[in-house]
């Protein structure tokens, strides 16, 4: 696992988006794997300006998103495909008809977590998977637990998370939603390469067990040491805690 400490998000989208936009310019049908949050914004917003240049262009992409919220349709504000939509894929010429997502309005949620396993296998799997981190260590909405999980699930989230994302829900005046479809730990391992992206000091915690702790459920992000291409980026609070290296 490569750990690149920078001074601020605006650095870290840098190099972020440039491995993105090196990987399609490479094989123009790249598989990416994005994450929704905060912490992939800045990346989102080069590579939308790298698009409007002329320097890449994201339409034979496939596209994989992390998770969405349950009951939440695509037109809500606060869906994951709204988010994807607002802050990349609509400001892009991403075809939508490749962007796949977890539907939170599924019927029979195991059979949605059926047909997004057998969607990214038939793609060919992710080249490169985006993350973020939760303060408590999540990747996805891959929570704290007993186990690790290998394929797309429901998941109830934890008070932390909650805590952590109820602003965008109170800001419209809606109640997060308490339950969240995910990939699982195997679907984001099972990706060629993984760039995770935390900045501030509120995950600092995490970024140190991520990088310093034992591989351990309590922490879902310190698996992804046992993965042969991650690459961390950091700000200089995020890594506050981290020992010299
Ligand atoms: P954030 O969320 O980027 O909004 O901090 C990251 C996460 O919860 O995975």
């Amino acid at each position: 696992m490569k750990v690149i400490v920078l001074d601020n998000a605006v650095e870290i989208s840098k190099e972020a988006a440039e491995i993105i936009i090196k990987q399609v310019n490479k094989n123009r049908g790249s598989v990416i794997g994005f994450a929704t949050g905060a912490s992939p914004v800045e990346t989102y917003k080069r590579i939308i300006e790298s698009y409007e240049k002329g320097e890449v262009s994201l339409k034979h992409i496939t596209t994989f998103n992390l998770d969405e919220y349950v009951g939440l349709s695509r037109e809500n504000v606060n869906s994951y495909y709204y988010f994807m939509k607002d802050n990349l894929f609509g400001k892009t010429d991403v075809d939508f008809q490749k962007v796949n997502f977890l539907s939170g309005q599924a019927e029979n949620i195991e059979e949605e977590c059926a047909r997004y396993s057998a969607k990214i296998r038939e793609s060919g799997g992710i080249d490169i998977q985006i993350l973020g981190i939760g303060t408590n260590g999540h990747i996805g909405f891959n929570e704290p637990g007993d186990n690790f999980a290998d394929g797309p699930f429901a998941v109830k989230l934890t008070q932390s998370t909650i805590d952590a994302n109820s602003k965008y829900f109170e800001a419209v005046g809606d109640k997060m939603p308490e339950y969240a479809l995910t990939m699982g730990i195997g679907d984001i391992m099972r990706a060629k390469r993984i760039i995770l992206i935390a900045t501030g000091k509120s995950k600092a915690e995490a970024i140190k067990k991520l990088v310093e702790g034992e591989v351990t459920p309590s922490c879902p992000a310190s698996i992804l040491k046992l993965h042969g291409d991650v690459t961390v980026f950091v700000d200089k609070e995020s890594a506050s805690l981290l020992g010299d290296r």
